[in-house]
């Protein structure tokens, strides 16, 4: 049997397309190799968000090359959002003329057919589009986990942060149907999913063509029997409605948790940076979820160093921090983008500025992040068991309904029957990013 390997950069939007690839290739015959080396087909499904993301990647790809020699019909395929960006594709085909076949974000559904190409006729397939009006067909998808699902409900993004590649290699947004989105989640359940992840780049403007809404949408999922537990990925403050915030009272399988990127804490940056929200009314809505669910966790992405940040500016990033105090927060040097308005900006903030902000905001948020898990130290918590733990393989790990992340061990054997069920542990010790227990039932 012919195999595969897939190598998957960037956020989740990749993960569940490579899940998507996974799900075509078994469906043509190939199996799955943990062993790059060892496989016939190897795809690179890539990131652009930041400038390492491109260094990573052409150094990274370069590597492949040397399978063609042990395998002649070894064909290396890239995709993901690197190639939707004319620049790249031009770099590939310049110096790494050796790559069977490039596709985009918007033409996965393609990838069968460009590969019995590529086979058949021993011909280069690339297959990009900048903006496809179409949905894409949900296709059978190869899923990392038993137990828990990602689900797209939008594709693309129209918001045009001045700094963000994305709107350019991911198109304009469209919504799928409620419909068909309930439709898949209800098969998922029957498969045994009990967590979804709801996918899009703003899941807040979701608007299907009979006007359903991300609060409907999150109701109808909330109704599908087996669904335990509802995520989603990535809203904006700026769309945040009170419906949905409405949602965490009334909706019992809504995640107790939301990830609310904020990027900023002075106004003047977040208007630099298109974001459509000043402080104070991203300030409001964090109150009206915290009214709403007085526990519930936040986290929150920030980015350092944008064009024309002073100490002021830098200094109501801090303060926002501890005035929100997030339960964890990802945080970005900027990194200037070609072709987004931001790399024209002439006041580009000199690195060593920028890593010394960097630095300090981290140790604000760490200190915060500690503080709150510490809270947790002697409760009992429900865990939902992900798998072997990373740091220690006696012990198992998983995330409560916050999203805190548990590494667990038990007085019984551990076994791996134990994934996807929901397990009670008691918090004996915090760390910054996780919490350690003893499973008690
Ligand atoms: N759609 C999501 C974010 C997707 S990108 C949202 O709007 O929240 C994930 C994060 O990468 C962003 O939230 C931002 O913090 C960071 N990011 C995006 N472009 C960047 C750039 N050019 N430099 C540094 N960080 C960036
Ligand atoms: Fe990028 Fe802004 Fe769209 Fe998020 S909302 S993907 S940061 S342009
Ligand atoms: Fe990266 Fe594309 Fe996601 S640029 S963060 S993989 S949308």
């Amino acid at each position: 049997m012919p195999s595969y390997h897939i190598i998957t950069y960037g956020c989740q939007m990749n993960e569940h397309d490579s899940e998507n690839i996974a799900g075509l290739l078994e469906a043509m015959g190939y199996e799955h190799t943990p062993d790059s080396s060892k496989a016939d087909v190897v795809v690179m499904n890539t990131c652009s968000i930041r400038e390492n993301a491109d260094k990573r990647f052409f150094g990274s790809l370069g590597q492949f090359k040397k399978y063609k020699k042990t395998n002649k019909d070894f064909i290396m395929c890239v995709c993901g959002c690197m190639p939707q960006q004319p620049r790249i594709i031009e770099k590939i085909k310049e110096s790494f003329s050796w790559v069977d076949i490039l596709f985009g974000t918007q033409t996965i559904g393609e990838f069968p057919k460009l590969l019995s190409e590529r086979i058949r006729t021993g011909r280069k397939q690339i297959s990009i589009i900048d903006n496809s009006p179409d949905i894409p067909e949900v296709i059978e998808s190869k899923r990392m986990f038993r137990h828990k699902a990602l689900v797209n409900i939008t594709y693309g993004c129209n918001n045009f942060c001045t700094y963000c590649i994305v709107p350019y290699t991911r198109g304009r947004e469209k919504s799928r149907s409620l419909k068909d989105v309930v439709c898949e989640i209800r098969r998922l359940a029957e498969d045994g999913v009990k967590e979804v992840m709801l996918l899009g780049q703003n899941v807040n403007s979701f608007r299907d063509s009979e006007g359903n809404r991300f609060a409907d949408l999150i109701k109808a999922v909330d109704e599908i029997e087996g669904i335990e537990r509802i995520r989603f990925m990535t809203s904006h403050p700026k769309d945040i409605s009170d419906e949905l915030i409405d949602c965490y009272r009334t909706c019992s399988s809504l995640c107790n948790n939301i990830h609310l990127p904020v990027q900023a804490g002075s106004d003047s940056l977040l208007k630099r940076m298109n974001r459509h929200y000043t402080r104070a009314q991203y300030l409001e809505k964090v109150a009206k979820l915290r009214e709403v669910s007085p526990d519930i966790t936040i986290s929150t992405d920030i980015i350092v160093g944008f064009p024309g940040e002073t100490d002021e500016d830098f200094e109501d990033t801090l303060s926002l921090v501890k005035e929100v105090r997030y339960d964890s927060a990802f945080t970005f040097i900027y990194s200037p983008r070609e072709g987004t308005p931001a790399a024209e900006f002439e006041d580009q903030i000199p690195e060593r500025l920028q890593h010394e902000r960097f630095d300090r905001l981290v140790d604000a948020i760490n200190e915060i992040s500690l503080e709150k898990n510490q809270a947790y130290v002697g409760r009992e918590v429900e865990v939902l068991v992900e798998g072997i733990s990373r740091n220690n393989d006696k012990a198992l790990s998983g995330r409560t309904d916050d999203f805190k992340l548990v590494n667990f061990t038990s007085e019984a054997p551990l076994d791996e029957e134990m994934i996807g069920k929901a397990v009670k542990v008691r918090i004996t010790d915090a760390k910054t990013f996780s919490l350690d227990g003893v499973i008690t039932e």
